[in-house]
């Protein structure tokens, strides 16, 4: 793990403080840092505040050197900001089965050839120094039983992350959170114990 640094939050809900998976991330991103040494910590509120879509010319630098390419001013604050983290955790809702628009966005933004991943004979290969990620992701309907949606959302991110060389993922989901209040309940609960148990498990590393 980096010797200096902060905790990233990418809070990907539209919610803002009436977000469920906001909240849990605040809440992980908080216990971690305070067993991390009171670790500073950003937010990255990408829900409310979007990052941008790629440009002509953003796609256009992309097959250049990176020393060919404009400023992309924005893709190099989100990625110099995701480098310097110490640990990141992802919270987002589902969106028609998968990643929401905006966390989509912020994706395109990090993931730039030769510069967080190197085209090779072998394939992708990740650029970033790997660290732990937690993702946390609520959905509205069912993710598990005889009616389980199909979820393009945690497989995805399972995959693109370790593209740029973060591969140390632990997910959780919340199923049916707008079932009842008491399913909605038990689900926040399971949380919380899920929460504990990542920053007891990170403590034993550290
Ligand atoms: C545009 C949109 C699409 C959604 N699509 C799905 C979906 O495909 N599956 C699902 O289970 N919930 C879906 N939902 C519901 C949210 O995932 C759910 O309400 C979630 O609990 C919201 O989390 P939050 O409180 O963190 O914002 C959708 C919500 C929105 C706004």
């Amino acid at each position: 793990m980096n010797a200096s640094g902060y905790l990233l939050h990418v809070a990907a809900s539209p919610n803002a403080e009436q977000s469920t998976s906001t909240a849990l991330g605040r809440l992980l991103t908080e216990q971690l840092a305070h067993k991390m040494r009171n670790v500073a910590v950003v937010e990255r509120d990408i829900g409310t505040h979007a990052p941008p879509v790629p440009s002509r010319q953003f796609a256009a630098d992309n097959l250049l050197p990176l020393e060919q390419r404009s400023d992309n001013l924005e893709s190099e604050i989100l990625i110099e900001e995701l480098e310097a983290a110490k640990a990141l955790v992802i919270s987002t809702p589902m969106h028609n089965f998968g990643v929401p628009a905006v966390l989509k966005a912020w994706i395109d933004q990090i993931l730039r050839p030769q510069r967080t991943f190197a085209r090779s004979s072998k394939g992708k290969q990740g650029l970033l120094e790997d660290r732990p990620v937690f993702i946390i992701v609520t959905c509205g309907g069912p993710v598990t039983g005889p009616y389980a949606q199909q979820d393009f959302l945690t497989p995805y991110l399972e995959y693109v992350l370790p593209t740029i060389g973060l591969s140390n993922i632990q997910v959780i989901r919340l199923d049916s959170m707008v079932r009842t209040p008491e399913h909605t309940a038990s689900q926040i609960e399971q949380c919380k114990a899920w929460i504990a148990e990542q920053v007891a498990n990170l403590c034993e590393v550290a």
